[in-house]
């Protein structure tokens, strides 16, 4: 399913790239961060590009011009872990712009998300909230993220991620026709323990070195020094 509201920029020549390094397994996790604001960067630039705007006036050095600005007010909603890592892409595009952090994660049994933090009572309105998730792979979390925004009055949603299921993009498609999604790319499937297969594995663990086998950025970061070593200096 590629309904007219899913965006794959999975032909753009430098999103293809980036994705790469993403998807490779050696890419320590410093890079793959970077990697994610770099991407990040490029899919906002294209999911904002049809954004309302409204003329205003401007004096340049030279003279007086009118020019089009933003006409709804835009925020970004993260889905944590994972989503935390494109937050410096947002914040360079749209210095200022409200941050809705929602805490979810997925029990790992039955790959439901789980609602651990959201604060959302009492912010200023916003108009349109992007939806800001590395992986969407079954859609429960996309979906729940975007009912609680919906809930809170944000008008329009949209989603916006490195790679999506056919599952995933269904499932959100089925709850929320009107959720447009950007992706740098569709995968093939999901596999049995609900990862995205090619995909990249865990976008959570990857960032933050958390994953049983994640490389590291450091070789001299201790790994497994024998306990009867350990602060002794003694490993020569
Ligand atoms: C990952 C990812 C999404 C979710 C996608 O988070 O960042 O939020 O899984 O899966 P879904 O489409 O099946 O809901 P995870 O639950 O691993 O939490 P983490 O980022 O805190 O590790
Ligand atoms: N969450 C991830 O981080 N990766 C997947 O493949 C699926 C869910």
């Amino acid at each position: 399913m590629t309904a007219s509201n899913v965006h794959v920029y999975s032909g753009h020549a430098l999103i293809g790239h980036k994705l790469a390094l993403l998807r490779d397994r050696r890419t320590p996790p410093a890079r793959f961060s970077q990697a994610l604001k770099e991407v990040s960067l490029m899919l906002l630039s294209h999911a904002t590009a049809g954004l309302p705007t409204r003329e205003v006036p401007v004096i340049t050095p030279c003279g007086l011009t009118t020019q089009r600005v933003l006409s709804m007010r835009v925020g970004f909603a993260p889905i944590l872990r994972a989503g935390a890592g494109m937050i410096p892409a947002a914040q360079d595009l749209l210095p200022g712009a409200p941050i809705w952090y929602l805490g979810l994660y997925r029990n790992e049994e039955t790959l439901q998300p789980v609602r651990y933090y959201d604060k959302l009572q009492g912010y200023p309105p916003i108009d349109i909230a992007f939806i800001l998730d590395p992986m969407l792979a079954t859609g429960g979390s996309a979906v729940l993220a975007a009912t609680r925004l919906k809930q809170k009055g944000v008008e329009k949603v949209s989603f916006v991620g490195l790679i999506a299921a056919p599952e995933g993009l269904e499932h959100l498609h089925r709850e929320h026709p009107d959720v447009e999604v950007h992706i740098a790319a569709l995968d093939e499937r999901l596999n049995e323990v609900g990862y995205i297969v090619p995909g990249l594995g865990d976008a959570g663990d990857r960032q933050n070195a958390t994953g049983a086998n994640d490389p590291t950025d450091d070789p001299f970061i201790p790994e497994d020094i024998p306990a009867e070593l350990r602060g002794q200096g003694k490993l020569l």
